[in-house]
C-alpha cells in the first residue's frame, strides 16, 4: 500500500535530512562535567512529565552516537539537524568551558563529515543551564548575552566544519509554554515573565546572529519557528477574532520581529494588563530583525480556534495567559495518536503565507515535520509514510524557495512533558536496551532517496 507513496522531485541541492535534539536523545546528564539544565530540574517535579520519566538516559546517544550516524548514513540523507547542549559546553551557562562536552560534538561532527552528512546545528533546543535560570533565566537580558557568548565558543570549535546554524528552536514554546503555561521547563506561570522571556530569546537570537558572523564570516544562520495556521473553528465572527488572537500569539509575535523588524499590530492590545513591556530597549528590533540566511519552519498542524471566554473565577487559579481561545477538533479532519489534526495543506498555507507577508523572505528549510504513534512495536508505520509523502507534496506545491526538509525525528525519543509514550521515529528505540530498529518508513524513505532525480 505504501508503495504508492513517493517523494516529489526537488531542485538540485535540496537538502534531505532528519532531526533530533540533545535533551531528547543524549542521556548521560551527569557525565563528563555536564551541568544541570532546567529540564533535569523540571522532570523531578511531581506530575510534570506524564510518565514520570526524564532525559536521564533517553536514547543514550551520548554513548551510541556512532550507531546514530550509521543510521543516518544508511538512510542516505544529506544532512542531520541536532542540537548542542549548552550545559555540556558551559555547565553554569557562562565562564569556564567544559572541554569533554565540546569534544563530544567535535567527534560527532567529524563522523558526520566523514560520511558526507552536512551538520545543521541548533544552539538552543530548550535545555537552559539551571544556574542561569537561578538568576532569572530568559526573564533577564543577561541570559541573551550569555547565549551569544556560548554560541561563540561552539562556533570557534566547530565552525571549520559546521556552516549551517540555527540559533533557537521554537522560541514560542520556550517562552509561552515554559514561562506562562508552566507545561514545560522551567514550569513558571507568569505573564510579564513570559513576555520578557520571549523578547530576550529574540534578543539572544539577534546577538547570536551577529556573534556567529563575526567568528565565521561564511556562516549560514537562521532561526526555527513553530508555525501553525490558526483558522476559525466555526463561522461566527467571534471565532474569526479568536483565530486572529491565536495567530498573533503563536505566529506573528515571532515572525514579525524576526522577518519584518517590528512587533505585529495588536500586540500591545493583546497583552494589555499582562505586562508593560518595559524590557524592550531601543535598538532591539533592529538586532532581532537583522537579515537571515534562512528561516527554519517546524510544521505539525493547523489550529481550529474557537472563541472561549475565560471562566475561571478565582484569579489565583488563572493561567498567566488567557487570550480566550480554545483549540477545537473538526469533524472530518483526521488526527494523529496525539490528537493533532493531519492537514498537509496547512504546510502549504504556512509557506505561501510567509511568502505573501514578507517580500524579502529568506530561503526556507522545513526543520521539523513528523507524526507520532503511541503504539510500542517497531514494525509497520504506514501512517508515517503517508504523512511524509503528503506533507512533502504540499511543500513542493507551495512554490516558495524551499531548500530542505528534515523529518522529526530520526529516533523515538523523550517527548518532553509527554515522556516516552509518543514515538516520532523513523527508527524505533527499545529504551531498556537502547536497541534501534528502523521502521518501514525508514526503508521507504531510504529507497526513495536512493533513486531520487533532482529537477534542473
Ligand atoms: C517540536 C520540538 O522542537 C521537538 O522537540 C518536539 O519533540 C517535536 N516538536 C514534537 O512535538
Amino acid at each position: 500500500m505504501t508503495g504508492s507513496y513517493d517523494i516529489p522531485a526537488m531542485p538540485d541541492g535540496f537538502v534531505w535530512g532528519a532531526a533530533t535534539a540533545a535533551y531528547q536523545i543524549e542521556g548521560a546528564v551527569a557525565e563528563d562535567g555536564r551541568g544541570p539544565s532546567i529540564w533535569d530540574t523540571f522532570c523531578r517535579r511531581p506530575g510534570a512529565v506524564a510518565d514520570g520519566s526524564s532525559g536521564e538516559v533517553a536514547c543514550d546517544s551520548y554513548h551510541r552516537w556512532c550507531d546514530d550516524v550509521d543510521l543516518l548514513d544508511g538512510l542516505g540523507v544529506d544532512a542531520y539537524r541536532f542540537s548542542v547542549a549548552w550545559p555540556r559546553v558551559l555547565p553554569t551557562g557562562h565562564g569556564t568551558v567544559n572541554k569533554p562536552g565540546l569534544e563530544y560534538y567535535d567527534r560527532l561532527v567529524d563522523a558526520l563529515c566523514e560520511k558526507g552528512i552536512r551538520p545543521f546545528v541548533t544552539l538552543y533546543h530548550w535545555d537552559l543551564p539551571q544556574a542561569l535560570e537561578d538568576v532569572g533565566g530568559w526573564r533577564v537580558r543577561d541570559t541573551a548575552e550569555h547565549f551569544a557568548d556560548y554560541a561563540t565558543v561552539v562556533a570557534e570549535r566547530l565552525g571549520d566544519r559546521v556552516h549551517d546554524w540555527i540559533t533557537l528552536n521554537e522560541p514560542y514554546v520556550s517562552s509561552m509554554v515554559g514561562y506562562a503555561e508552566g507545561r514545560h521547563a522551567p514550569g513558571a506561570t507568569e505573564g510579564h515573565g513570559a513576555l520578557a522571556a520571549a523578547h530576550h530569546l529574540l534578543v539572544g537570537h539577534g546577538l547570536t546572529v551577529r556573534a556567529l558572523r563575526a567568528v565565521q564570516p561564511g556562516a549560514r544562520v537562521g532561526i526555527t519557528l513553530n508555525l501553525s495556521p490558526a483558522v476559525p473553528a466555526g463561522d461566527a465572527e467571534a471565532d474569526r477574532a479568536a483565530a486572529d488572537r491565536m495567530d498573533l500569539m503563536l505566529n506573528r509575535q515571532f515572525t514579525d520581529p524576526v522577518l519584518g523588524g517590528s512587533y505585529p499590530d495588536g500586540f500591545e492590545r493583546l497583552y494589555a494588563g499582562v505586562s508593560d513591556l518595559s524590557f524592550r530597549r531601543d535598538g532591539d528590533l533592529a538586532l532581532i530583525g537583522a537579515p537571515l540566511d534562512f528561516l527554519g519552519v517546524n510544521y505539525y498542524y493547523r489550529i481550529h480556534a474557537a472563541d472561549a471566554p475565560y471562566e475561571q473565577p478565582d484569579p489565583a487559579l488563572r493561567s498567566a495567559f488567557d487570550i480566550g481561545v480554545r483549540s477545537a477538533t473538526r469533524a472530518g479532519v483526521p488526527v494523529t495518536d496525539l490528537g493533532w489534526p493531519i492537514e498537509p495543506h496547512g504546510l502549504y498555507e504556512t509557506l505561501t503565507g510567509l511568502a505573501g507577508r514578507f517580500p524579502g523572505l529568506p530561503p526556507i528549510y522545513v526543520t521539523e515535520n513528523g507524526v507520532a504513534q503511541l503504539r510500542e512495536e517497531p514494525g509497520a508505520d504506514p501512517e508515517r509514510i503517508r504523512f511524509i509523502a503528503e506533507h512533502l507534496a504540499a511543500a513542493a506545491r507551495s512554490g516558495v524557495d524551499l531548500r530542505g526538509y528534515f523529518y522529526w525525528s530520526l529516533l523515538d525519543n523523550f517527548e518532553w512533558a509527554r515522556g516516552y509514550g509518543p514515538r516520532f521515529g523513523l527508527v524505533h528505540v527499545d529504551y531498556p536496551t537502547g536497541e534501534r530498529t528502523p521502521r518501514a518508513s525508514y526503508h521507504w524513505l531510504r529507497e526513495r532517496l536512493a533513486r531520487r532525480t533532482p529537477i534542473g
